[in-house]
C-alpha cells in the first residue's frame, strides 16, 4: 500500500478516471465522470494498493476562512472516501492524520469538513462548530448566490496548532468543501 499527494494541475487523465469511479462507489449520488461537486481542490491524498488500486481519496483546499471576524488558514477536506472491502482498515485515519500533519507542517491552523458521520470524525478529534454560516452555493457549474443560514450538526474542525476555533459567525470565503 502507498500513499500519495498529487497536486490537481498535475492529475493524469488516468488518475483522474479512476478518482471519479471510486466516488461513484462510495457516494451514490455523485455525478458521473466528475472529481469534484463545487470546485477543483488544490492537491489530493490518494492510498493505493500494492497492484496501484485506488483504495482510498481525500480532497483538500487551502483556504483563508473567517471565524468571527478574524482570518483562518486551513486545510477544507473533502470527499473522503475508501472503497468499501477495504473499509475498517485504518485507510480513512490515515488520510486524514496525512492531512493534518501536512498542515502541522506548515502552518495551516484548522483542518474544516462538512461530516456525514459526525462521531465518526469526534473520534479523530474533529469538533462540531453550529451556529451562523455564510458561504457561496454552487450548483453544476453556476454560482447560485451567497447562504447566510444556521448550520447545526454539519461542520466540523480540528485545531493544528494550541490556537482555538473562536466561537461565532463563520465565512467560508467560498464554497462548503
Ligand atoms: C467513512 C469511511 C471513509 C471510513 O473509512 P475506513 O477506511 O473504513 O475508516 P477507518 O478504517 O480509518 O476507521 C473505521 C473504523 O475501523 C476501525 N479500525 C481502524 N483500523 C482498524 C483495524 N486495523 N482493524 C479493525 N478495525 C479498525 C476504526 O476504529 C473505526 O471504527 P469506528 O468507526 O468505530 O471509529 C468509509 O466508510 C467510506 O468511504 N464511507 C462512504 C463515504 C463517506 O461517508 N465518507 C465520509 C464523508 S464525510
Amino acid at each position: 500500500m502507498s500513499l500519495m499527494r498529487v497536486e490537481e494541475y498535475l492529475l493524469k487523465p488516468k488518475v483522474q478516471q479512476s478518482i471519479s469511479k471510486l466516488l461513484r462507489t462510495c457516494f451514490s449520488q455523485y455525478p458521473s465522470r466528475k472529481t469534484y461537486l463545487s470546485q477543483l481542490p488544490d492537491f489530493r491524498l490518494l492510498w493505493n494498493s500494492e497492484e496501484g488500486t485506488l483504495l482510498g481519496h481525500l480532497a483538500a483546499e487551502h483556504r483563508i476562512m473567517n471565524a468571527n471576524g478574524a482570518p483562518v488558514r486551513v486545510f477544507g477536506v473533502a470527499d473522503l472516501c475508501v472503497l468499501p472491502e477495504f473499509r475498517k482498515q485504518g485507510i480513512a485515519t490515515g488520510l486524514l492524520q496525512a492531512v493534518e500533519s501536512l498542515g502541522k507542517e506548515n502552518q495551516v491552523e484548522f483542518v474544516v469538513l462538512a461530516a456525514a458521520s459526525q462521531s465518526w470524525f469526534a473520534k479523530r478529534g474533529y469538533l462540531p462548530v453550529d451556529g451562523q454560516f455564510k458561504w457561496l452555493m454552487i450548483h453544476e457549474n453556476q454560482s447560485l448566490g451567497i447562504a447566510s443560514r444556521r448550520l447545526s450538526k454539519t461542520i466540523m474542525v480540528k485545531p493544528l496548532s494550541s490556537k482555538p476555533w473562536e466561537e461565532g459567525p463563520v465565512d467560508f470565503l467560498g464554497h462548503i468543501f
